[in-house]
């Protein structure tokens, strides 16, 4: 590790000197902020608990972040955990953090089929709710959610995750789907719309550098726009790994994704240093190990700077960048697939510092047409 923070040091001069030229007077540990850096590309974002925006991650926050996702907060099952009642607090607390320091707020999620509350498809008897009552659910709900913070959120994940990674098939089975059919996405698309008549509507997925689910989300939202659902945006989720990111896919993808002319949100970036795994499992030997080694810090830190150059590339057409969290100190990748097994996918560290990988990516500022 030490070989690591000498690295980061010498960088950090470098980094400097490219970005304000003669770097004298400055000292070694001047960092620039991430989101004035990118000012004029896109927006920075971090997914954020009511808790952590007051702990001292919320300093990383306020100095280099511009913008805000609930990580859980704003989700059905816990903003809507009863009939008739929402759990307000821990949104409101959200928004005001963010309309305090003069940032964004983005909306995660109206619909997804996880997190979701158990009364939801139920009627009070036990047997599934009809479709017209499903709807009708899913109506009010939006309208209650989406109509409280408007004018307050910029841009909402409307549907998240509804298509399948499975190569044969469309959709991925839900209970949305399999109760309403594909008809309730136009719907809630509209409702949100008009619930929030300002806000910028996105469909949010993740695996989007596979070509074949990429083809698919597409179809999807092209379908949609052709019909006149106001949808405006694509979430490319971004959870990757740095044993499986590759150059090519990830320009191939944004390079598709760009051509649909639609707004671009990368909307929950991390890079694991483990391989990416689709389902839960339990912690084995060998996932008791330090990851953060330097072969896979040193892999981590070029990816993170190839990644960049490509949103670099297709500024025009990417509006944001958010993270899913904020520094290494805590990531939902901690927790999953494999619960108690460290990760450190992000631009900080565990103690709150910029890694090399932060270097690399503010590099790519350089870039700049
Ligand atoms: C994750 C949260 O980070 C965790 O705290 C929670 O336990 C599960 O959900 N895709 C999404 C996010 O759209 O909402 C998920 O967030 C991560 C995957």
């Amino acid at each position: 590790m030490d070989i690591h923070l000498r690295k980061v040091s010498l960088s950090a001069w470098i980094v400097l000197i490219l970005l304000f030229g003669n770097a004298s007077g400055q000292s070694a540990d001047t960092i620039p902020s991430l989101r004035e850096v990118f000012r004029n590309k896109f927006l920075i974002g971090a997914s954020v608990s009511p808790t952590n925006i007051h702990s001292a991650e919320g300093e990383v926050l306020k100095k280099h972040f511009n913008s805000l996702t609930a990580e859980n907060v704003m989700k059905m099952g816990v903003i809507h955990p009863e009939p008739n009642r929402y759990a307000w607090s821990g949104p409101d607390s959200i928004a005001a953090f963010a309309r305090a320091h003069g940032m964004k707020f983005r909306g995660h999620t109206l619909v997804w089929h996880k997190q979701t509350p158990n009364w939801l498809f139920r009627e009070s008897d036990g047997r599934t709710v009809s479709k017209e009552k499903l709807l009708q659910r899913l109506k009010e709900h939006i309208f209650a959610v989406a109509g409280r913070y408007r004018g307050q959120i910029y841009a909402w994940d409307v549907l998240n995750e509804a298509l399948s990674d499975d190569p044969g098939t469309f959709y991925t089975r839900t209970p949305f789907m399999e109760i309403c059919g594909e008809e309730f996405i136009e719907k809630i698309f509209r409702w949100a719309h008009e619930a929030d008549p300002n806000a910028l509507l996105f469909y949010n997925d993740y695996r989007e550098t596979d070509p074949v689910k990429r083809k698919k989300i597409i179809e999807m939202v092209t379908r949609l726009r052709d019909k006149g659902v106001p949808i405006h945006g694509i979430g490319l989720q971004g959870h990757w790994s740095i044993h499986s990111l590759r150059e090519d896919e990830l320009e191939a993808c944004l390079k598709d994704f760009a051509a649909t002319g639609l707004i671009l949100h990368i909307t929950e970036l991390d890079l694991s240093l483990w391989p990416g795994e689709p389902e839960r499992r339990e912690i084995r030997p060998e996932d008791n190990v330090n990851a953060y080694t330097m072969a896979n810090a040193n892999r981590q830190d070029a990816l993170y700077g190839m990644i960049f150059s490509k949103f670099v590339k297709y500024a025009d057409a990417i509006q944001a960048v958010t993270f899913w969290n904020i520094t290494d100190r805590h990531s939902w990748l901690d927790e999953w697939p494999v619960r108690g097994r460290k990760d450190h996918p992000l631009l900080f560290d565990a103690n709150l510092q910029p890694k090399f990988a932060f270097w690399k990516v503010v590099e790519q500022a350089r870039n700049y047409k």
